[in-house]
C-alpha cells in the first residue's frame, strides 16, 4: 500500500528552541518511517512581516541545516527551501483565484499580525502579502499533494483553508487534490521559564527559552533561575513552573528520575534544587547529539549549501509536476 504524504514547514526565523523541537520538530523525525515527509523552510513566508533581508539567506540556510541536526534525514524525507522551488509561488497565484477575499479576512492570525505592526509600529506597513500568507501555506501543502499536515492548533485555520482551497478547485477543474487532513500527535507544551504560565516563545526574550543549541553553560543557568514556587506543597497541585521543569524531564524519555521526583513531589519532600539539576542534566544529555550534528553539519558550510540545493531540486521536480497538471487544468499554456 502506498504510504500516505506528510508535510510540514517552519519560518527561518532565527533559533529553534526546545519548546519547538518537543513540541513539533521531534515529531516530524518520529514520522519519518511511517509517511512519505516533506519538510520544507518556508523563507517567502518570513517576507510578510518586517524583516533584514542581511540575514534572511543565513537563517535559512541555518535552519535547514538545524532540522537536519534535529535528525531530519535527507534519506528518508524530502528537504527544501521555499523560495527554491518557486513553484509554490506560481500556484499561490493560480490559487489566489480560487480563494474568497471573505475567507481570507475571517483569518484571526492576520488580524492578530496586523494588530501587532499597527502597535509595535504606530500604523505600521501591512503588506497584502501578509494578508494573503495562507494561500502560499496552501500552495505549499498541495503542491505535493499531501495528505496530512502536522500543526498546532495555531495553524487550524489555515489547514481549513487549504481543504476549502482543495475543494474549490477540484469543483471548479476536475478532482485532483486530496483533501489535507490535520495530524494530530500528543507532544509535551513547554512553557517559558521566567513566566510558566505563558508558553515558550523567543519573543517573551531571552530568559523565557532555551534554545536546542544553546551552550551547555548557558542553560543550566536558566533552568537554575527557572521560576517554580516558594515552597514544597506536599500533595496539592503543583504550580506552572514546576510542572514545566517535570514537563522537562518527562520530554527527555528519562523514565526513572520523573518517577522518583514525582514520588518525593507526592509526599513533600522534593527540593527544587534537585529537581533543576535532573532537568538540566537530562536536557543536556539530550540535546548533546544535536549539538554535535550541528557543528558537523556547520563545519563544512560551503558542502551545505550545495545540500540546500541539492535537496531541494528533488522537491522542484515533484512540484514541477503538479504545476504542469494544474496548469493543463486551470486552462493556461504549458
Ligand atoms: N504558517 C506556518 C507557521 O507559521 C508555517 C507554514 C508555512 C506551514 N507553510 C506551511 C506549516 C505549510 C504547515 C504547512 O508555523
Amino acid at each position: 500500500m502506498e504510504r500516505k504524504r506528510v508535510l510540514s514547514c517552519i519560518q527561518p526565523t532565527g533559533e529553534l528552541h526546545i519548546g519547538n523541537y518537543f513540541g513539533a520538530i521531534r515529531n516530524w523525525v518520529n514520522i519519518q518511517d511511517k509517511y512519505d515527509c516533506v519538510y520544507g523552510v518556508v523563507d517567502l513566508h518570513a517576507m510578510t512581516m518586517p524583516y533584514d533581508p542581511r540575514t534572511l539567506p543565513g537563517n535559512t540556510v541555518q535552519m535547514f541545516i538545524d532540522l537536519m541536526a534535529c535528525g531530519i534525514d535527507p534519506e528518508r524525507s524530502v528537504l527544501f527551501v521555499q523560495s527554491l522551488v518557486p513553484q509554490h509561488a506560481e500556484l499561490n497565484w493560480i490559487f489566489s483565484c480560487v480563494t474568497s477575499f471573505g475567507e481570507l479576512s475571517r483569518m484571526t492570525q492576520f488580524k492578530d499580525k496586523s494588530d501587532q505592526l499597527q502597535i509595535s509600529q504606530k500604523g505600521g506597513f501591512i503588506s497584502a502579502g501578509l494578508y494573503t500568507y495562507p494561500v502560499l501555506q496552501a500552495a505549499d501543502i498541495l503542491i505535493y499533494k499531501a495528505n496530512y499536515v502536522p500543526v498546532g492548533k495555531d495553524q487550524e485555520q489555515h489547514l481549513e483553508l487549504s481543504r476549502n482551497i482543495a475543494v474549490r478547485f477540484n469543483n471548479q477543474f476536475g478532482t485532483y487534490f486530496p483533501e489535507p487532513e490535520p495530524l494530530f500527535t500528543e507532544v509535551p507544551k513547554l512553557m517559558s521559564l521566567a513566566d510558566p504560565t505563558k508558553k515558550m516563545s523567543k519573543s517573551l526574550g531571552d530568559k523565557h527559552y532555551i534554545g536546542v543549541f544553546e551552550s551547555e553553560d548557558s542553560l543550566r543557568k536558566k533552568i537554575k533561575s527557572a521560576v517554580t514556587d516558594t515552597g514544597m506543597q506536599s500533595g496539592s497541585k503543583m504550580s506552572p513552573g514546576v510542572e514545566n521543569l517535570f514537563t522537562i524531564i518527562k520530554a527527555c524519555g528519562t523514565e526513572d528520575p520523573y518517577l522518583r521526583l514525582k514520588d518525593k513531589f507526592d509526599n513533600g519532600t522534593l527540593q527544587y534544587r534537585e529537581l533543576k539539576e535532573v532537568a538540566a542534566a537530562v536536557l543536556v544529555e539530550t540535546l548533546r547529539p544535536l549539538r554535535e550534528r550541528r557543528s558537523e553539519l556547520n563545519a563544512d558550510r560551503k558542502k551545505t549549501e550545495r545540500l540546500v540545493r541539492e535537496l531541494s531540486a528533488v522537491a522542484r521536480e515533484f512540484a514541477e509536476n503538479t504545476l504542469n497538471d494544474v496548469k493543463k487544468l486551470t486552462g493556461l499554456i504549458v
